[in-house]
């Protein structure tokens, strides 16, 4: 759909934040893209716009999930790279966890396409120069406002 440049870490933490203050309960945003492409980055910025502790952000890659607490939603943050099966999947319970209470990002998302939620903001990272291009790809329609809103403040803040 629409993509944004982000020229360094700045400027996807700013991305971030921007998406952080316009989350509502129950959203649900894939992250894809290479390893080291910003979306831990940009999740803690989110999560930092929530009311989180950017300490308290750490990477999934291991524990697969992490949950924060904002001031007003708590955030469910999934990595995906080790999963190896479906199976395991269940195992960390991500059916009932995704799109339920609060906030959910999920890195790695496009490692299990099948078993995401109907209705999504997806963002692909890509590398691009020094930077990163990060392409908004919106499921329904709560999340093309979502992404129309993203663009527009991205607009005003040039
Ligand atoms: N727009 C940008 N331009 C250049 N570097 C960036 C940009 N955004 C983030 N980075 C840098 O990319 C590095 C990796 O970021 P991060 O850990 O968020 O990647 P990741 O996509 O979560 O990787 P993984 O797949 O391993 O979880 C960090 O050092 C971060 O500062
Ligand atoms: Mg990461």
């Amino acid at each position: 759909m629409t993509a944004v440049y982000c020229p360094d870490p700045e400027a996807t933490e700013a991305l971030g934040r921007r998406l952080g203050s316009l989350c509502q309960d129950g959203d649900v945003f894939l992250l894809e893209g290479d390893l080291g492409t910003g979306k831990t980055c940009l999740v803690t910025a989110a999560a930092a716009a929530l009311g989180v502790d950017p300490q308290e952000v750490t990477s999934p890659t291991f524990s697969l999930m992490n949950v924060y607490h904002g001031s007003r939603l708590s955030i469910k943050h999934f990595d995906l790279y080790r999963i190896n099966w479906p199976e395991e999947l269940e195992d960390i319970g991500f059916s009932e966890y995704a799109g339920g209470d609060g906030v959910t990002f999920i890195e790695w998302a496009e490692l299990f396409p099948e078993y995401m939620p109907e209705k999504y903001l997806e963002l692909k990272f890509t590398r691009q120069g020094e930077g990163r291009q990060i392409e908004l790809c919106p499921q329904g329609e709560r999340y093309e406002e979502l992404a129309r809103g993203l663009i527009a403040q991205q607009g005003r803040e040039g």
